[in-house]
C-alpha cells in the first residue's frame, strides 16, 4: 500500500560560541563541577551574546538544515518553531525567521510544549505533511533559556543552556511499513494535574513578564524516568519491534542519569544513545533537534537508521516518535 511519508531531508543547528563551563558557575553560585557531574552529566553550556536571540539562532539552524536538504527557501511552504523563549510575546518566532530566511507567504505558527516542543512539533507536521496541507516544512526547536533563569536559583540555573536544532521534512511515497524512510508513528501526552513540578513564575497573561523557571527537581526526575520507560515501551509496542530494532536513540537532554535509564529500559548500549546533554545543558525544545544534527554531522547516524525520539517537559508534558532517517 502506498502512503505519504514525512521524510527528514535535510538537519542543522547553531550554538552561540560563548561558553559557560561548570567552573564558571562556581565563581557565581553555590554549586561545584563535581555536583553538576555528578547529578547531571553537564560541564558546560552555551549562552546567547548580546545580539542573540531565539530569532537568531532559529533562522541560522534553518538556514543549515536547508541547505543540508539540497533545497532553497522559496521551496518551504510551512514551519513550525517549537521554543518557550519567542523573541516577542507576538509575531512568532516562526513569521521572524520565514521573513529573515525569505520563505515565501505560507504557514507559520510556534507551538510551545517545553521541553516535549520538538516532539509535538515534529508529529504536527507530519500530520499536516499526510494531509497534503504542506509538502516541505521547517520544523524548528529553538531557545534562549538562560533568559528565563533565576540566577540566583542553583537548583535550575547550572541545568539549561541555549541553542537551536532544525529539519527539513518533507512528503514522499513510502509503502506503508516500518522500513519507509521517515516518521512511522508519534505519541503525544500531557498531564496538566502536574503543571507545579516545573513552571515559569509569570507569563505575558498575568505578571506581563516572561518570570523565571521553577522547578521540582526531584518529582520530575521520578515522573522522567517512570513516562519515557512506559513511552519507549509504547513505541516499540505500536510498530511491533523489539529493542533491537532502533537503531540510535535521540533523547532530549535533560539528565544523563534520566536518559541512561532510558537506555538501559530498551537494553541499548550507551554507544547507540546520542548523548550530548555533556556539552549543551538542557536546551529544552532545542536538545533533540540539536542531538540529531550533532550525530548526523559526526557520521553516526546514516540514512535509513530507525531513530527513536523522547522527551519530556513542563506540563507535564511528553511525548515519542519513531522515524526512519
Ligand atoms: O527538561 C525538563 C525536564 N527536567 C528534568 O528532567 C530535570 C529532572 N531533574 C533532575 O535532573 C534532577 O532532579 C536535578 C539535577 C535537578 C537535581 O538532582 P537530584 O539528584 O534530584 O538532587 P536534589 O534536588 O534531590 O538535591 C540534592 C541536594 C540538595 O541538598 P540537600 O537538601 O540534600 O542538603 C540540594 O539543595 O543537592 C543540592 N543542590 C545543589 N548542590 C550543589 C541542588 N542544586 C545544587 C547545585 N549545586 N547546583
Amino acid at each position: 500500500m502506498s502512503i505519504k511519508r514525512s521524510v527528514i531531508a535535510g538537519t542543522g543547528s547553531f550554538l552561540p560560541p560563548q561558553i559557560v563551563t561548570n567552573k564558571d558557575l562556581e565563581k557565581k553560585v553555590d554549586t561545584s563541577d563535581e555536583w553538576i557531574v555528578q547529578r547531571t552529566g553537564i560541564t558546560q553550556r552555551h549562552i546567547a551574546g548580546e545580539d542573540e536571540s531565539t530569532v537568531t539562532m532559529a533562522t541560522q539552524a534553518a538556514n543549515k538544515a536547508i541547505e543540508a536538504s539540497g533545497y532553497k527557501p522559496e521551496d518551504i511552504d510551512g514551519i513550525i518553531v517549537a521554543t518557550t523563549t519567542p523573541d516577542n510575546t507576538f509575531p512568532s518566532v516562526a513569521v521572524q525567521v520565514q521573513a529573515a530566511l525569505g520563505v515565501p507567504p505560507g504557514v507559520a505558527f510556534d507551538l510551545q510544549a517545553v521541553c516535549t516542543g520538538f516532539v509535538y512539533a515534529l508529529s504536527v507536521a507530519d500530520s499536516m505533511i499526510r494531509s497534503g496541507a504542506c509538502s516541505r516544512m521547517l520544523v524548528i526547536g529553538a531557545e534562549t533559556m538562560s533568559r528565563i533563569l533565576d540566577w540566583d536559583d542553583r537548583t535550575t540555573c547550572v541545568l539549561f543552556g541555549d541553542g537551536a536544532g532544525a529539519i527539513v521534512l518533507e512528503a514522499q511515497e513510502g509503502e506503508g511499513t516500518v522500513k519507509d524512510r521517515g516518521v512511522i508513528s508519534t505519541h503525544l501526552y500531557s498531564d496538566g494535574r502536574l503543571k507545579d513540578l516545573l513552571y515559569t513564575d509569570g507569563g505575558p497573561g498575568t505578571t506581563g513578564k516572561a518570570g523565571a523557571i521553577r522547578m521540582k527537581g526531584r518529582d520530575v526526575f521520578k515522573n522522567a524516568v517512570s513516562l519515557m520507560n512506559d513511552i519507549v515501551g509504547e513505541v516499540l509496542d505500536a510498530n511491533d519491534l523489539n529493542d533491537s530494532d532502533i537503531d540510535w536513540l535521540v533523547p532530549h537532554q535533560a539528565n544523563i542519569r534520566i536518559i541512561q535509564a532510558t537506555a538501559d529500559k530498551l537494553s541499548m548500549p550507551y554507544e547507540k544513545v546520542v548523548m550530548t546533554v555533556g556539552k549543551h545543558g538542557n536546551t529544552s525544545a532545542a536538545s533533540i533537534p540539536l542531538a540529531l544534527d550533532t550525530a548526523v554531522k559526526a557520521g553516526m547516524i546514516k540514512k535509513g537508521d530507525l531513530l527513536l525520539f523522547e522527551a519530556l517537559g513542563g506540563g507535564l508534558t511528553w511525548g515519542a516518535a519513531l522515524a526512519r532517517f
